[in-house]
């Protein structure tokens, strides 16, 4: 499914620093999203996303919420609304008039699909831990151990398997750890160590 949003601008700039509750964004999150899986994914991200923000980015908790909860809304209108994704949950934010910031993180976080090219370091490790973060966890569904254990070259032999998790557009995966300066040894070990926290 493959939207062109026609446009990179996003949100209005008298926002900057608006951000949803914690508790809006996961009202949000419930009435959006119906599929668990879907809705451990996004969670799963925006974890990555606050993992990143705290440790690599140095952020103080309002920074760190603020990549967060790009993470935890990048694909809400997936489930009910695929043939708008993601148009409907930009829209959706610039009429809850939120930070211009995570709007545009939203929106670039398939360049191939949404025509919105990562920027920012927040756009560019949504756009890296977007894929990766769902193969390494179709990867730990398989292991009983799931995370446990779980070592970097078992994940990317599974990433070299083109049958295994073949939704998983590996291309993008590549493209995503260039535009971000973060090499694939390293992008894979941090999901692997943050991950597996997420229920
Ligand atoms: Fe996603």
């Amino acid at each position: 499914m493959s939207l062109q949003l026609g446009r990179t601008e996003f949100g209005n700039t008298t926002n900057k620093g608006k951000v949803l509750s914690r508790e809006a964004a996961n009202a949000l999150l419930n009435e959006w999203v119906l599929n668990h899986r879907l809705k451990l994914h996004m969670r799963q991200v925006a974890h990555l996303m606050k993992c990143w923000a705290s440790q690599e980015e140095g952020l103080d908790e309002s920074g760190q919420w603020r990549w967060e909860m790009a993470g935890l809304l990048h694909d809400a209108d997936w489930d009910q609304w695929p043939e708008l994704h993601c148009k409907k949950i930009i829209e959706e934010l610039e009429a809850l008039e939120i930070d211009p910031e995570i709007i545009r993180a939203i929106a670039s976080h398939g360049p191939a699909h949404f025509g919105v090219v990562p920027e920012t370091n927040m756009e560019k490790m949504l756009y890296a831990f977007d894929e990766l973060s769902g193969l390494i966890h179709a990867y730990a569904l398989m292991r009983p151990e799931r995370y446990e254990g779980m070592e970097r070259k078992g994940v990317q032999k599974r990433l070299k398997e083109k049958s295994f998790a073949a939704n998983v557009n590996r291309d993008d995966i590549r493209e995503a750890c260039s535009i971000a300066g973060v090499t694939l040894e390293d992008l894979i070990d941090f999901i692997i160590t943050k991950q597996g926290t997420v229920e």
